[in-house]
């Protein structure tokens, strides 16, 4: 049966159109900021195998199924559910799930949002000329001073938060295409000239092989981490499946799933569109970025000598450094940093959208008083982001609550306290949140909605595209995910509460 539905908040002119804006969705600081990080945090090449593999046999199956339901229900996430799951007689309470991956892509925002601020920050400072003749040194200290100062991190964070809300009241369709379709490409010129630039720099063949060299030992095993104790050499290696459960939720991440973004987005997508052209189109977009960027930013590290693992900081420690030093580096590094800022604000938009549109359907507001009440919400929660920038864990967190209500002496020696707020909501997020809304979407769409209407929806050319991509979803996505996400968890649970190092 066809489904005639329409989407009150209209529609995508085209596939073109709807191609540029989910890429503008897609690629973003998850990218740039977040795969050159968590690449160096999980040792390289293997970890960017993994990560490709996931893309595939999880990332496009899923990410077909999300824009499939979006586009078969018409409405945010939460009632696309209820009535996909209405029309197939099935449980209504599918509608939940909705509303989780909804309040997913919320979390998300607000610490995207304390990056984002970090961007224009840069971008400014880039246009002041602050980065010229740096030494490496000297960038690293501009970076550390900056993440120390809450205040104009808060600062900026609002500056983010209020430009989204701006654009997300006057409603996703207008603008969006237009600047994406200038924006995407005007960034990979950019990444691709950096890359360009750092090909002459002399370590380009260390950063390159550093991320096609494949080493499973650098992915699997972790010196002195809690990892299980499978594998335990002389006590300093052990087997962990941190690497394998960061490259899912990587995935996960980069392509936007999990948070409902591609339904919402779906669901102002034609029906003639074919979905598996789009999503095969957007996910080698989404890589070639990812791909690019890392191609410009791990020659710096080696060639300053700087630590690939250091985390959330190395785009803004390494980038600078080439900006410094080159001609018209620093109107490269604005143009960088503001095509940075804009390709984070298409992300934002679709991060916040199906929390805006649930609000709309649901509790009857105007667009504009959903997009205040959310936008003000999720400023909120960044608060934590921010000072979780300048090191606050959750163990001083404890320890002033416990001056504050006179505890004596609490023992903190679990793993756990030494996390940040923001290191929680991105773990629990990325690792937990994205995953399981992910394999409860691929449950859905593999075995709730009949296949009548899924091959229906999905329209695939042959029939034999159509058994491909089911059996993706009934079997073989949900079962990698389960595996790894249980395996995952366990280990995160040993690690942080369980295990206690010695002081
Ligand atoms: N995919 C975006 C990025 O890589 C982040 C994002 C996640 C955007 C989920 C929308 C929804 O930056």
């Amino acid at each position: 049966m066809t489904s005639e539905r329409v989407s009150h908040q209209g529609e995508w002119s085209g596939s073109l159109t709807f191609f540029l804006a989910a890429t503008g969705a897609v690629v973003g600081l998850g990218n740039i900021w977040k795969f050159p990080y968590v690449v160096g945090q999980n040792g390289g090449g293997a970890f960017v195998l993994t990560y490709l593999l996931f893309v595939v046999l999880i990332g496009l199956p899923i990410f077909m199924s999300e824009v499939m339901l979006g586009r078969r229900g018409r409405q945010s996430p939460y009632n696309s559910f209820y009535i996909i799951a209405s029309e197939d007689q099935k449980s209504r309470r599918w509608a939940w799930l909705g509303g989780m991956v909804s309040i997913s892509g919320f979390l998300i925002l607000s610490y995207y949002s304390v990056v984002g601020g970090e961007v224009i920050a840069y971008a400014v400072r880039a246009a002041s000329g602050t980065f010229t003749n740096q030494s490496a040194d000297g960038v690293k200290s501009i970076y550390n001073t900056f993440r120390d100062n809450p205040e104009a991190l808060l600062a900026w964070h609002t500056v983010f938060m209020v430009i989204t809300c701006l654009v997300v009241s006057r409603g996703v369709k207008h603008g969006l295409e237009k600047t994406v379709k200038i924006l995407i490409p005007a960034l990979l010129g950019l990444l691709l000239i950096l890359v360009a630039y750092t090909a002459y720099t002399g370590s380009f063949v260390n950063g390159a092989s550093y991320m096609f060299d494949i080493d499973f030992k650098k992915l699997l095993f972790a010196r002195n981490e809690a990892g299980i104790y499978i594998l335990d050499s002389n006590g300093s290696y052990r087997f962990t499946f941190k690497g394998i459960l960061t490259a899912m939720g990587h995935a996960f991440f980069t392509l936007s799933l999990g948070v409902g973004a591609m339904m919402i987005f779906g669901s102002y997508l034609k029906r003639e569109v074919s979905i598996a052209k789009v999503a095969m189109s957007i996910a080698f977009a989404d890589t070639l970025v990812a791909i690019v960027a890392g191609l410009a930013i791990f020659p710096i590290v080696f060639t300053y000598g700087l630590s690939a693992s250091q985390g959330p900081g190395l785009v803004f420690t390494t980038l600078p450094i080439a900006f410094g030093s080159m001609y018209f580096g620093s109107l490269m590094g604005t143009a960088f940093f503001l095509l940075l800022f804009f390709a984070a604000l298409t992300s934002a938009i679709a991060l916040i959208e199906p929390t805006v549109i649930w609000l709309v359907e649901r509790r009857g507001m105007t667009r504009v008083q959903a997009t205040a009440w959310a936008g003000i919400a999720c400023w909120l929660v960044g608060i934590i982001s921010v000072f979780s920038e300048s090191g606050v864990t959750l163990r001083r967190i404890f320890y002033v609550l416990a001056g504050f209500l006179d505890i004596p002496d609490i023992e903190l020696s679990h793993q756990i306290f030494d996390l940040t707020g923001f290191q929680i909501i991105d773990s629990v997020v990325t690792l937990v949140m994205l995953p399981v809304g992910g394999f409860l979407i691929a449950i859905f769409a593999g075995w709730i909605m009949s296949p009548q209407n899924s091959r229906d929806e999905l329209n695939l050319k042959n029939d034999l595209y159509y058994k491909i991509w089911q059996a993706l979803v009934r079997y073989i996505a949900p079962a990698l995910v389960f595996v790894i996400f249980v395996s995952g968890l366990i280990e995160w649970i040993y690690k942080y509460l369980v295990y206690q190092p010695v002081m």
